[in-house]
């Protein structure tokens, strides 16, 4: 069943639809007045129990996707071999260690409103709600049930300061927000993802306000050495119907460039002791772990 399908259905239900929009929807307090002026018509799915808005528009799939996709995202077997037990473990223990190295090695600085691209269940953004000084995290995915479902799950595990949240269905190939609105924009694990990575890109930089900066961490880039253990985990993963794309670190800068939007690539280490001395030996020659920074100017 398609969610706008199933919102409206709700919305009549819980008689909404008796009082005017603007008092429908819990407006978040930043320009969302504006919003609902420039972008298509929201249809609202009344599914806030855990407190964090969610809002669906219709349409939101650019040219570059297509439904088939998500509805392959979605599927039950997909979800189910995810979300697994082990994957809730990493991101209650492992993934949190990203917030220090941003804020600290990486020169971070989050506050204001933020816009998580390709969310998934969205364990960045849970934990970028917690800082003192991110006043609205703005998280997205192109699958509707994803942010519905798993993402809730998340945000109880992280405890996210889940006020602070709007979950919403978007393309991170059409970003449906004013430009120059957001004073960071975030991602893990997605840009491989895109059809169109220049797309992408531009899409980011015209959301950013001047100054705000991009930060994208967990892309797989393709290292010197080419591992047999990693060439049998992607064989694996390929016979399961995911087939991402491996990009080396100079394509990655190339993309970005093409978007005239140039970064920096920050050697990523959240290992302790021995092991942060080993894998910084090795980062670059047998695996490749990078956080993606770029700053859109404040001029030009
Ligand atoms: C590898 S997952 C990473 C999820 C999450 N960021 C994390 O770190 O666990 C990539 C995510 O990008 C989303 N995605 C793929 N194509 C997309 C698109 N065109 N627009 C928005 N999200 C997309 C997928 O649904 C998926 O949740």
């Amino acid at each position: 069943m398609h969610a706008g399908g199933d919102a409206r259905r709700q919305v009549k239900q819980t008689g909404f639809s008796a009082r005017p929009l603007r008092h429908r929807i819990n407006l978040p307090s930043f320009g969302w007045k504006q919003l609902l002026r420039q972008t298509q018509p929201f249809t609202l799915s009344p599914t806030v129990s855990n407190e964090s808005r969610y809002i669906e528009k219709e349409a939101y799939l650019s040219r570059y996707t297509h439904a088939r996709a998500i509805a392959q995202r979605e599927s039950d077997e997909r979800l189910k071999s995810e979300f697994t037990a082990e994957w809730l473990r990493s991101v209650k223990e492992d993934m949190p260690r990203f917030i220090p190295f941003l804020t600290g090695k990486c020169g971070m600085e989050f506050r204001g409103r933020i816009l998580e691209i390709g969310a998934g269940a969205a364990w960045l953004g849970a934990e970028l709600s917690k800082l003192p000084n991110v006043v609205e995290m703005v998280v997205t995915d192109y699958s509707p049930r994803l942010l519905k479902e798993q993402a809730p799950k998340v945000f109880r595990a992280l405890q996210a300061n889940t006020a602070k949240i709007t979950r919403m269905p978007v393309d991170f190939h059409k970003l449906d927000f004013p430009t120059s609105y957001f004073d960071a924009v975030v991602c893990s694990s997605v840009l491989h993802q895109a059809t169109n990575m220049v797309q992408l890109l531009r899409e980011v930089k015209r959301v950013l306000k001047p100054g705000g900066k991009f930060v994208a961490i967990r892309e797989p880039v393709w290292p010197l050495v080419k591992l047999k253990s990693r060439s049998k985990a992607r064989a694996k993963l390929a016979e399961a119907g995911v087939v991402d794309p491996f990009y080396t670190l100079a394509d990655y800068r190339e993309f970005f460039l093409q978007a005239g939007f140039p970064m920096e690539a920050r050697e990523v280490n959240l290992a302790k002791g021995f092991r942060y001395y080993v894998n910084r030996l090795v980062n670059g020659l047998t695996h490749a772990r990078y956080a993606f920074v770029a700053t859109k100017r404040t001029r030009g």
